[in-house]
């Protein structure tokens, strides 16, 4: 019997975690698999990481780099650093990188010069702002890439008109779908929202984390202008990444919460996802989020200029505003009746399958 191929699966932020969950089940359950898990450790508090590993069912990570954090160039110097060591020890027959974060392209560098055959979960978005940190990490892994996994047509058409070959590429649809179907349970047996007093369809979810929003003081103090408007029509929970939490500092804080804006901490995947079920609408600008609202048919304010998930718009429920229009917006959303839409192609809870089956094929003609 030949021994099962060797994956390393890249694990880093609390957004690749809830990729990576379904792909690690899977790959575990076929056998012909020795998925690892390789936490780089650039989140590493309990609320962004440990707790989320637990609500998906995921054990302690294989290995942990400790990174931390750091500049752009330190976290990712770091993660090369440490992941090629690993790499070379290790010589895994895949590396499974996810996402668009610097410990995605970071790995991918250090596997591409050991001749390590990449996979990209989640290639092919671009929001073609190279202001974001994200999109520069995405062009890089997606070059490097031999194969991409794709949850959208847009992604297979950016690839194309990138000249990425066509063979690299397979749509396996959006994995974060399956974290979804996976615990859902779980999620609709949570108490969460009634534990803050919030009533089902009653109340507003805010995350946000982006430089763009929260790195810039002016553009900050008018976020929290436009949400203490909004707290006037709909009350709102928002869980405050890091981040975000050390931006507002202490006034900033105090000004929302004394709009009567519940303020709480990061919450882990099955609380996060039972107060977003149970939401009226949510105000964000994370990637994952307008995804699951569209999945769930909620209604979505995104607060970016642009998105690299342009499905979300198209044939989702989410549309992008600004500080100076998201109250119009809302209220104008949240008047429209809800319309049973159909969910786009291949966002089914099955993605994890179709992967393992690609890899499989790709495995076995290496
Ligand atoms: C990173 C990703 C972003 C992703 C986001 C999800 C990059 C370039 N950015 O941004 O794409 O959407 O994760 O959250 O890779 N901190 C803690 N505890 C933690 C983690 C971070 O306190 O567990 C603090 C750090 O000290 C840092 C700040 O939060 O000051 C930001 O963390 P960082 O990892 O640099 O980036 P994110 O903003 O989380």
């Amino acid at each position: 019997m030949t021994r099962p191929a060797l994956v390393h699966l890249i694990a880093a932020v609390r957004p690749n975690f809830m990729k990576i969950a379904p792909l690690w089940h899977a790959l575990k359950a076929a056998g012909d698999f020795r998925p690892l898990i390789v936490h780089t450790g650039q989140h590493y508090d309990a609320a962004m990481s440990d707790d989320i590993f637990a609500d998906l069912g995921l054990p302690a990570p294989d290995h942990h780099l400790g990174i931390g954090s750091g500049t752009h160039a330190e976290q990712t110097g770091r993660v090369m650093i440490a992941y090629e060591k690993l790499a070379m020890e290790e010589r895994p027959d895949w590396l499974i990188v996810a996402g668009d974060v610097n410990s995605t392209a970071a790995t991918s560098m250090a596997a591409g010069k050991l001749r390590i055959p990449i996979v990209h979960l989640e290639a092919g978005l671009r929001s073609r702002d190279r202001d974001m940190p994200e999109e520069l990490n995405r062009l890089v892994t997606d070059v490097l890439a031999d194969v991409l996994w794709t949850p959208s047509p847009d992604a297979d058409a950016n690839l194309r008109a990138e000249g990425i070959p066509e063979e690299r590429i397979t749509r396996v649809g959006n994995i974060m779908m399956d974290s979804y179907e996976l615990v859902r349970p779980a999620i609709m047996a949570d108490g969460y929202p009634a534990e803050l007093g919030l009533v089902a369809g009653g109340y507003g979810v805010v995350t946000l984390h982006r430089p763009s929003n929260v790195d810039v003081p002016e553009q900050l103090d008018r976020l929290v202008e436009a949400l203490v408007a909004v707290q006037a029509h709909l009350p709102l929970v928002f869980p405050v990444h890091p981040r975000t939490r050390q931006r507002l500092g202490d006034a900033g804080a105090a000004r929302l919460a004394a709009a009567g804006i519940r303020l709480v901490g990061p919450a882990a995947y099955v609380r996060f996802m039972s107060l977003v079920a149970g939401a009226a609408a949510v105000i964000t600008d994370s990637g994952g989020i307008q995804e699951e609202t569209t999945y769930l048919g909620i209604p979505c304010l995104t607060l970016r200029e642009n998105t690299e998930r342009p499905i979300t718009i198209t044939e989702g429920t989410a549309q992008l505003v600004n500080a100076g229009n998201l109250l119009e917006r809302l209220l104008s959303a949240l008047a429209q009746p809800r319309q049973d839409r159909k969910r786009p192609d291949l966002w089914d809870g099955r993605a994890a399958e179709r992967c393992v089956e690609d890899l499989r094929r790709r495995t076995a003609s290496r």
